[in-house]
Order: structure tokens, then sequence, then C-alpha cells
């Protein structure tokens, strides 16, 4: 018999991931037709020329070939603090690279885990409840496929989210309660956004069993304030839902008046040892931008011990997550430390990244904060941008009377077009504010900050100069919003 896309599975059919949706596809085209297209449709930092930290990637050299360790010249290439600890660590890898490892992941790598996260928070942190996993993607995935028991179980999450959560809840069956992120107020929330939105789930009939929170966020770039977190961990608790707190921006944030406080922090300040928080962090992001790595971890907190063996059962379906991957999130977890060789390179690299990341996210913000009929803050963290913008919305269109859904539908249909519009003229490539939801109404697009400094500029006119024009085009011609 043969297979036809009406025999596969309707979840799968109807799960949408718009970062890499039908407008990367057609940047894909143009790309094999010889155009030279600028990736900003997605927070993979080493496609656009962030360079991986020489660290990283000499641990990890030397732990998959380990045969250098017995020639002096190769030797020769690293640094002694590297060497001596590989020469420990492969006392911990006793089968080598190669060899599936325990479900929940290497447990010297756990332990590590652990330590970081006590050193970062100074609270303490078991091992035993650390899972390294294939990034943070299969993380969130393990948490929302073991928490939605029930036709009608649903997860509060953020509106704009990353639609890994909307992508995910459609192919579990789980129900999504948007949240609201107030963009007057630097997308943070507010204690009435999330009552209404879990007002509205009940009154349709959905149970909430968790909220996603993305800290700092991706799309909006903004972090969280500890008061904002506070709320978000009481109202978790008043309504008996499970948090899931993404946090694989914690090193990505900018703003000198800002920065990062993990919701393991808080609920420990606060004395919270019920709500079970899923804390996840990853490789791809922060200065390491290892996206190909494939490594993560998800931290478990105030979750029984039945309860964390069944998240093990789970991710030994899957056998383990993999090695180099594992290796990868050791390296981030427990870099040199000051007097060793490695040291001073190191920082040397992770601040040259953080700082050019933070200049690019000033030069974007503030530049297209500067076009005409577009509005953005300077991104606070993360690495994108998540862009506000007015387009008349066309012949026939009178927004303002239409039922909500139609008008949605009109504005995605509209933003689409816009950003193929940018792809086709400028090579641009940028996502519709519709797959990350947004306030009704409105027209955004996410871009990253990513692409290299010299660019960025070059990118901000060519921008700003593509929506003048598309703004006043002929499609436009004489009609208002
Ligand atoms: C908020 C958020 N969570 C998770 C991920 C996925 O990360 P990973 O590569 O670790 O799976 C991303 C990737 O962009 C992200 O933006």
């Amino acid at each position: 018999m043969s297979i036809s896309k009406t025999r596969l599975n309707q979840r799968l059919l109807d799960a949408e991931y718009a970062v890499r949706g039908p407008i990367v596809q057609r940047a894909q085209e143009l790309e094999a037709a010889g155009r030279k297209i600028i990736y900003c449709n997605i927070g993979n930092p080493q496609a656009l020329k962030q360079p991986p930290l020489t660290y990283l990637r000499q641990l990890l050299c030397l732990m998959e070939y380990p045969a250098l360790l017995d020639s002096e010249a190769a030797l020769a290439l690293f640094p002694k603090d590297l060497v001596e600890r590989v020469g420990l660590l492969r006392a911990k890898v006793p089968h080598g690279t190669g060899a599936y490892t325990q479900s929940a992941g290497l447990p010297f790598v756990c332990r590590a885990v652990a330590e970081f996260i006590e050193r970062r928070d100074g609270i303490p942190a078991d091992p035993r409840r650390v899972i390294l996993t294939d990034g943070a993607s299969k993380a969130a995935q393990a948490v929302l496929l073991a928490m939605l028991r029930n036709p009608g179980d649903g997860f509060m999450i953020p509106i704009p989210q990353y639609p890994l959560y909307s992508a995910s809840l459609t192919l579990y069956g789980g129900e999504q309660i948007g949240y609201y992120l107030d963009e007057q107020h630097g997308w943070q929330l507010s204690e009435a956004a999330l009552s209404r939105s879990l007002d509205e789930a009940r009154a349709r009939g959905v149970h909430a069993v968790g909220i996603v929170v993305i800290n700092p966020g991706n799309p909006t770039g903004a972090v969280l304030s500890v008061e904002n977190i506070r709320m978000i961990i009481a109202f978790a608790r008043r309504h008996g839902l499970v948090v899931i707190a993404d946090e694989v921006y914690q090193e990505n944030v900018y703003a000198p008046d800002r920065s990062f406080v993990s919701f393991a922090k808080v609920m420990h300040d606060v004395g919270d040892a019920t709500t079970p928080l899923f804390s996840l962090h990853s490789v791809s992001k922060g200065f390491l931008g290892e996206c190909g790595h494939r490594g993560g971890y998800l931290e478990l907190r105030n979750v029984p011990d039945d309860v964390l063996d069944q998240f093990i059962k789970l991710q030994s379906i899957s056998l383990c997550a993999n090695v180099p991957g594992q290796l990868a999130t050791y390296a981030m977890v427990a870099p040199p430390r000051e007097g060793d060789e490695s040291y001073a390179r190191y920082q040397r690299e992770r601040d040259a990244i953080l700082e050019d990341l933070r200049e690019k996210a000033r030069l974007l913000g503030e530049g297209l904060s500067r076009v005409p009929g577009m509005s953005v803050d300077v991104p606070q963290g993360a690495l994108y941008a998540f862009v506000r913008f007015e387009l008349p919305l066309g012949p026939g269109a009178d927004a303002g009377a239409m039922p909500e859904a139609e008008r949605a539908a009109l504005i995605a249909e509209r933003e689409a077009a816009y950003c193929l519009a940018l792809l086709e003229e400028t090579g641009i490539c940028v996502v519709p504010g519709s797959g990350f939801g947004q306030p009704p109404g409105t027209l955004h697009f996410r871009t990253t900050f990513l692409p290299p400094r010299d660019e960025i500029e070059a990118l901000v006119s060519r921008l700003g100069e593509f929506h003048v024009k598309y703004a006043a085009g002929p499609a436009f011609a004489g009609v208002t919003a």
C-alpha cells in the first residue's frame, strides 16, 4: 500500500512551526538559485558566523579521539589543564563517546550541572534531579508529554511564544491557553492577563495543568524582573500549576539595568517547596551557540521520587541524550577556572561574543525604532527583536469591524505577504509575527540580530527602505487601515 499525507497522524499535519515555515523554504529556493540570503529567521548563531568556543571544541575533540592524548606533537596543540581534565573525564566515560550512557545522562555531568546551579543561584541542587537532554526542545516536550493526562488538559503559554510550545501541544493533543505579554510594559507578565486567560480556558472547558515561561523571552527579548517571577510562582501555586521555566537565554542579557534570575532561585527564596518546577537550559544559545550539538538539561524541583522515576523512564525510551551533546553541556557548566591555562582565552572569546551581541541588539533596536511605522525597544536579552509595524490592511479591509478570527487571518496573510516581499526584494529572511502569536490587531515580524556587526547596519537600512516603500506601495494606494 502506498503512503499519502492523508494516512499521517492528524496532529502532525496540524502542527505548525513558523521559524522553519514557507518563507524559509522560499529563502532556500532563492539561495539555491544563487541569491544571497540573510537568515534572520532562527537563533542559529554559528550559521551566522559566531565562532565556537575553542575550549569546548578542544574538549570534544580529545574526548572523541583520545588517541591524540598519546601523541606529544598533537598534545602541544592543547592547553595543559584541558589535557589533564580530559585525562580525568575519560575514566568517567569508560566506554567512550560511542556508547549509550545512563538514561538521565553521565552522572558526572549531572553533578556538574547541579554544582553550576548552586554556584549561579546560591541554593542547593540535587544531581539526581537533573536529566541531560538532546537540547532544551526535548526537555520541554518531555514535560508536556508527561503532564497532559486527560483530554482538555492544557498549558498556559505566552503570546507571543516560541512555537516549540504550540507545535508540541498540538502534537500531544494538549490545549493551548495563551496569555498575553504586555508590549506596552516591556513584555512583562501581568497577573490580570494570567487570570483572564485562565478564566477563558475554564469557560471553554479546558483544564490548565501548567504554565510555560520563557525568560529571557523569545521572541520578545525581554528579561523578567524578580517581582514578576515571584508573581508567576504565587499564581502557579494558587492554581495548582506546574511551571516550565525555559531559561535557555540566561547568559544573553544585555540591558545594564537587568539581570537574569532563575525561577529555581526565586522559588527557593520564597520558600515554595510544593510547586513543581521544570527548568530548562541549553548549549544552543548564550555565548556557546552550539545548536548543532543538541545538548541541554532539565532540572526538576519539588517533584517526588516516583514522578522523577517516570521522567527517567521517559528518557530511557529513547535510551539517552547524545554523548557529545552531554559533553558540550559539561563544558558549558564546568568552564575553565581562573589559573587554568585555558582561562584567559575562554574569557576573551566569551566576552567578545557577548559584547558583539549586546552591540548588535542596540544597533538593530535603535535603527529599526527610527523607521517610520516601526516600533521596537532595544532587546534586553535573548537573540531577537519582535518588531511591530503599521500597514494599511488593503482594499476592502475594515479591520475594526471584523470578527476576531477573520481579522487575525487577514493580519496573518498580510504579514506573510510582507515578509515574503521583504525576502524577494532584499534577501532578508524574517518570520511573520503570527507564527508566535501577538496582541489582536497588531502586525509584527521577528528577526534575530545575529548577522555579523558590519551587516547589521546595512540590514537595518534595507529593512527601513523596504518598509517605507512597501507601506506606500500600489497595493495600498488610497486605502487607510
Ligand atoms: C525559548 C527557546 N526554548 C528552546 C529552544 C530550543 O533549544 P534547543 O536547541 O536547546 O533545543 C529555543 C530555540 O530557539 C528557544 O528559543
